[in-house]
């Protein structure tokens, strides 16, 4: 009988995952940048592309150090995540709602990724493969960073100009008093709008 897997080749596995999974996210990449209407949204794309390319070459450096050859391993879950946001480009949607979804999309892409390298970096450090944790590490923190970009992005008049589509009437009730209301701080107009919208709907 054949000697049961270790973690270590579990994280080789894992690592052969991501692999697949940047270079899946190189494409889906592309078509992002592409399908944006955002100016920046669009920007943040193309720059986590060339940093998703620095990626794809860290993990080769990543399985140098241990040895291996760098090899893909079909990853299902970005795949499937891919699958889903072309379902979205495909709807007819308005453009801020497109960029809306593309952010959704790509913010559920960048989850994943968070979550494996996560894993990666632990087991890495717990096997003492402290460069592979040190290279690991180095992406994690580009995909902690491009996740919050995307949030800062949404949230900084994406999701507004979206939601207004939805609710123009009541957008346009009384430009004044949400002009006061949005005022002190654009981050803070967001919630104090929708607020004013749920007073005008008694
Ligand atoms: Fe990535």
């Amino acid at each position: 009988m054949a000697e049961p897997g270790t973690l270590h080749d579990a994280f080789i596995d894992e690592l052969r995952d991501a692999y697949d999974a940047e270079k899946q996210l190189i494409k889906a990449l592309k078509k992002m940048a592409k399908a944006a209407s955002s100016p920046d949204l669009r920007a943040a794309f193309e720059s986590h592309l060339v940093e998703t390319e620095g990626q794809v070459a860290r993990l080769e450096d990543v399985f140098g150090t241990l040895d291996e050859k760098a090899r893909g391993k079909h990853c299902d879950g970005i795949a499937g995540i891919i699958e889903e946001g072309k379902g979205v480009m495909e709807e007819d949607f308005d453009e801020a709602t497109l960029d809306a979804c593309l952010i959704a999309s790509g913010q559920r892409a960048e989850h994943y990724e968070i979550a494996a390298y996560g894993t990666l970096v632990a087991w890495a450090q717990a096997m003492g493969h402290t460069e592979a944790a040190d290279l690991l590490q180095q992406t994690l923190d580009e995909e902690k960073a491009a996740d919050e970009k995307l949030t800062a992005l949404a949230e900084s008049g994406i999701n507004q100009e979206a939601a207004d589509q939805a609710h123009p009437d009541e957008e346009n009730e009384d430009d004044e008093e949400e002009m006061a209301v949005a005022a002190p701080s654009s981050k803070k107009g967001a919630p104090a709008a929708a607020a004013r919208r749920k007073g005008a709907r008694r």
